[in-house]
């Protein structure tokens, strides 16, 4: 009896260590990210099993559990994912990318509740706002969180300038909201599409200003690099150039052009050189899963799907993240940059610099808190203006629920008492990125995949085996002491 005593105390001890997460927080200096001391690039994928035009949450079931030996495989460092389901409970994936040492940057955008470019100002209300403060509650508290983006490519023409007023409100509200109701900073930025004739002009613009609009990085999605190409052909080279003074940040969102047969990635070894590394942190290939749009490395069936099959690219891949490793110093990082200048307006870029207050009526989740994340429930922000009624905003404001989502408490107790048995491998990996020239003026694909998966039943994987691992350590430890 006593033995096992012993042993409950000694497990409560290491879940409790683990509940402190393995991953320490990254945060921002200068133009890069560090962890702790040491310079953090971002080395990863985009991640979202069933395309980020659905409103599917790969980080709400076990499938993260099964893809997550794949990413160690690559040794990656980051995801990023597009689209959540902020009333579901995350707890499992995320304190599993933790023990692998993977961080998460987040889209707190869904196909429901985002920026409409066609009618920004009417899209940016209390529905919207509340959802993007509730789903902050929810990640805000997983230390492996590295950033959130307020938005994707919502400039994606020459044409949709003036949207980027509305990306810069979200931006401005979510720091303050963080501010205000997270235990530590986490940074927030955008995703931009690679537009030639407003690349600069938005990357300034997220850039200047009073601090509290300014974004804290930038995201870059970026195809220029296609096959067998160069730092010049590609136009990556310019890019640095053009970059060089940018006092946050910036890294590629997305890479990886796929208009060669069999990707040979070798932008990655232009990425984390020292071509790159003093003003690009480093970057995302698109995507992990085969989509129709044709971007993935691995096949996956649903994303419940048990098998994985790894495709050509991913041995590609593999292989050159192997021959250039993230490099091991600061890179030439700039730590005291300026902010950028305003970029004046004109006929082809027409965002204000005087950005809009938060409507009256979102005032109270600032102040109160979100209250309860409403996931696929509840109103979506959008509608047309001219021709439907505004939508009704049903939510209550408070402080958000200590606990969300449908698994709570089985989730949360399988990840404590398993942890401990975890290989935990939270390096930091460190490595640049490339950009490239090509002109483009289109969005890139994450802005059209689609596809079907259906958010399935979980299945059994790692969880039961750590509540194994827990039972056999347990009646190992009581053996011994009695
Ligand atoms: C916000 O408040 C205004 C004025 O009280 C109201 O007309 C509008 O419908 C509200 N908006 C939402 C989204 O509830
Ligand atoms: C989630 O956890 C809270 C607090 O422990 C509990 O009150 C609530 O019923 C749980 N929700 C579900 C769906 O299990
Ligand atoms: C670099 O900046 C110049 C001046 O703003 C611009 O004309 C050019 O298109 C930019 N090049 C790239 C690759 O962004």
């Amino acid at each position: 009896m006593h033995g096992l005593k012993v042993a409950a105390t000694v497990l409560a001890f290491l879940a409790g260590n683990a509940a402190a997460g393995i991953t320490e927080p990254v945060t921002v200096k200068g133009n890069a990210f560090f962890v702790g001391d040491k310079r953090f690039y971002v080395r990863g994928l985009d991640y979202q099993p069933g395309g980020s035009s659905e409103l599917t949450d790969p980080l709400a079931t076990d499938s993260c559990l099964r893809d997550i030996p794949y990413f160690q495989q690559l040794g990656i460092n980051t995801i990023r994912v597009y689209t959540i389901d902020n009333s579901k409970n995350h707890d499992k994936c995320m304190n599993a990318l933790s023990d692998a040492g993977i961080y998460l940057i987040l889209d707190v955008n869904t196909p429901k509740f985002s920026i409409k470019r066609e009618y920004p100002k009417e899209s940016y209300n209390s529905i919207y706002i509340q959802h993007v403060f509730a789903t902050v509650d929810v990640f805000g508290k997983y230390t492996n969180t590295l950033g959130f983006f307020a938005a994707n490519e919502v400039v994606d023409s020459p044409t949709t300038t003036g949207a980027a007023t509305y990306v810069k409100a979200i931006i401005r509200d979510m720091k303050a909201y963080i501010k205000k109701h997270q235990k530590r900073h986490i940074p927030v930025g955008y995703s931009a599409a690679d537009v030639t004739s407003n690349r600069m002009q938005i990357a300034q613009y997220l850039n200047c200003g009073d601090e509290e609009l300014r974004s804290e990085f930038h995201g870059v999605n970026d195809y220029s690099w296609c096959g067998e190409s160069t730092m010049e052909i590609s136009g990556w080279g310019d890019k640095v150039k053009n970059y060089t003074d940018y006092s946050i940040p910036v890294f590629l969102s997305e890479y990886g052009c796929n208009t060669v047969p069999e990707r040979p990635f070798n932008e990655v070894e232009a990425l984390y050189s020292d071509k790159m590394t003093h003003v690009f942190s480093g970057g995302l290939v698109y995507e992990y899963s085969m989509e129709p749009n044709k971007y993935g490395i691995v096949q996956i069936d649903t994303l419940d799907a048990k098998d994985v099959k790894t495709l050509p690219d991913f041995d590609n891949l593999k292989a050159a993240f192997k021959k250039t490793p993230i490099p091991d110093d600061d890179g030439g990082y700039k730590e005291n940059g300026q902010p950028s200048k305003c970029p004046p307006r004109t006929n082809s870029w027409e965002a204000l610099d005087d950005i809009p207050p938060m409507p009256d009526n979102a005032s109270k989740y600032l102040e109160l808190g979100a209250g309860k994340p409403r996931g696929t429930n509840g109103p979506s922000n959008q509608y047309i203006p001219s021709k439907e009624q505004a939508p009704t905003d049903t939510g209550v404001a408070g402080p958000a629920p200590t606990d969300s989502g449908e698994d709570n408490v089985s989730s949360t107790k399988t990840r404590a008492s398993g942890s401990p048995f975890v290989t935990a491998t939270s390096s930091v990996f460190v490595g640049g990125e490339a950009t490239n020239t090509q002109t483009s003026g289109s969005a890139s694909p994450s802005q059209t995949s689609s596809s079907g998966a259906d958010a399935a039943a979980p299945r059994a994987g790692l969880g039961k085996m750590f509540v194994a691992a827990v039972v056999v350590m347990t009646s190992f430890l009581a053996g011994m002491m009695m």
